[in-house]
């Protein structure tokens, strides 16, 4: 079959690989119909995350169509349509009762990327995110295996099209997750920092669930104008505006937003020192965005950080968060525990996730995917790869992708 492969920083192949086969009982392998690059995958590429090695496969954003089952999968059949999560849960071990899915501690053979493991239990693996989460062969294929596919794979109506759908295998729990987790709601003021896929996601659920008030920050004018168009936000550019936290702040009568929503990660721009230190490896993180998140937040809110970080950060300001009384919340996406509530919300066009997309290739052109997001060329907002050269192109609900969407969807 035709993947989409590793072979070191900035270097991704669309290479012929062995197509996957059963291994466990409830293992099912999935015709890939639609799949995704997302942000993590570009902390992949540009060789920042360990534990990745020649020819792995990427990909942890898809979704397909049953093709072969194992003896022990009961939900699913052959022929189904299923979304995956990116997260590999078995579903019943302490986390996954918990509804902790993330942190199942039965998928990851690796270690995770925790600095300070101590002798503890892994976090769940990842579909396609390095030998640190298991080295599992990731969805960017014609094909791929699925484990615990009596857990993750939900099952999606025929009325609703791939590209509806797609975005439940991770950015829009996502950012459904980061909303939650920031106490969202009617009257809320909330600042999401970074306008990419997750930030978008943040701001549609946050508008769902009737914040009052979204400041987004990013440098890209283009990201910046498409969520004040589509979900109402009041955008910052922090090339332009010194101080984005200052800015918020005085907008808010000098107290600050309810909550801070940090959807860029390890790898944010804005201090020259910190991006240099990171890229020599004397910094594991950039903590500019963090930095602003807990000066915007106001007294007694909560930063919700679902941006991925690594390592530790020296400018990390505690003693600030200690003293406006702030609370953390972060991590993977705990995905099985929101998918099936999100799916029900895309069917009654309550959200409509499909409208970010800005780039629908072949999986053949999956380089240039690669490198159009990564540099945000050509206006990339989140690029969707259809496989196999005879598949029929992902088509987008009637007119949506070209229709400006109203503020609140
Ligand atoms: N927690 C999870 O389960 C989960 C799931 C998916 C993605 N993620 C993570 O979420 C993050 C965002 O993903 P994405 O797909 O939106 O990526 P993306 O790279 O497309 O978007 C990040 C955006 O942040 C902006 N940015 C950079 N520095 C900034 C700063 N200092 N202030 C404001 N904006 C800044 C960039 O210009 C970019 O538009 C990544 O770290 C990704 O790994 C986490
Ligand atoms: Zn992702
Ligand atoms: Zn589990």
């Amino acid at each position: 079959m035709r993947a989409l492969t590793y072979h070191g920083a900035k270097d991704v192949r669309v290479d012929t690989v062995p197509d996957p086969v059963l291994q466990h009982e409830q293992d099912i392998v999935l015709r890939v119909t639609a799949t995704a690059i997302c942000g993590s995958d570009l902390h992949l590429y540009r060789g920042k995350v360990p534990g990745m090695e020649t020819g792995d496969i990427l990909g942890h954003e898809f979704m397909g169509i049953v093709e072969e089952v194992g003896t022990g999968v009961t939900k699913v059949k052959r022929g189904d349509r299923v979304v995956i999560p990116f997260v590999i849960a078995c579903g019943d071990c302490y986390f996954c009762s918990r509804t902790l899915y993330s942190a199942c501690e039965t998928t990851n053979p690796g270690r995770g990327m925790s600095l300070n493991k101590k002798v503890m239990r892994s976090p769940a693996g990842l579909f396609g995110f390095s030998h640190l989460y298991g080295g599992y062969a990731g969805g960017q294929a014609e094909y791929v295996r699925v484990p615990m596919a009596n857990t993750g794979p939900l099952k999606i109506p025929d009325a609703l099209t791939d590209a509806q759908v797609l975005f439940l295998s991770d950015i829009l729990p996502t950012g459904y997750q980061a909303v939650v987790n920031a106490e969202v709601g009617p009257g809320r003021t909330l600042a999401i920092f970074g306008a990419g896929p997750v930030g978008l996601m943040a701001a549609a659920c946050a508008r769902m669930l009737g914040a009052e008030r979204i400041f987004m920050i990013d440098h890209h004018p283009y990201r910046l104008k498409f969520a004040a168009e589509t979900y109402g936000v009041e955008t910052i550019n922090f090339d332009d505006v010194d101080d984005p936290a200052q800015a918020i702040i005085e907008a808010t009568q000098f107290r600050g937003v309810d909550a801070t929503i940090d959807a860029i990660g390890f790898e944010a721009k804005g201090s020259g020192l910190e991006t240099m230190l990171t890229n020599l490896k004397i910094e594991g993180s950039s903590g500019v965005a963090l930095r602003w998140a807990i000066a915007a937040t106001r007294r007694g809110g909560i930063v919700s950080v679902p941006g991925v970080y690594a390592g530790h950060i020296h400018g990390f300001l505690f003693g600030d968060a200690f003293d406006q009384g702030l609370t953390f919340r972060m991590g993977q996406t705990h995905m099985q525990r929101y998918m099936p509530e999100l799916l029900e919300r895309i069917g009654e066009g309550q959200l409509k996730p499909e409208v970010i997309v800005s780039h629908h290739l072949n999986l053949e052109d999956a380089v240039r995917g690669y490198e159009m997001f990564d540099k945000k060329q050509d206006d990339c907002r989140k690029v969707v790869m259809t496989p196999g050269t005879a598949a029929a192109p992902l088509k987008a609900s009637p007119d949506l992708s070209t229709t400006a969407v109203p503020p609140g969807i």
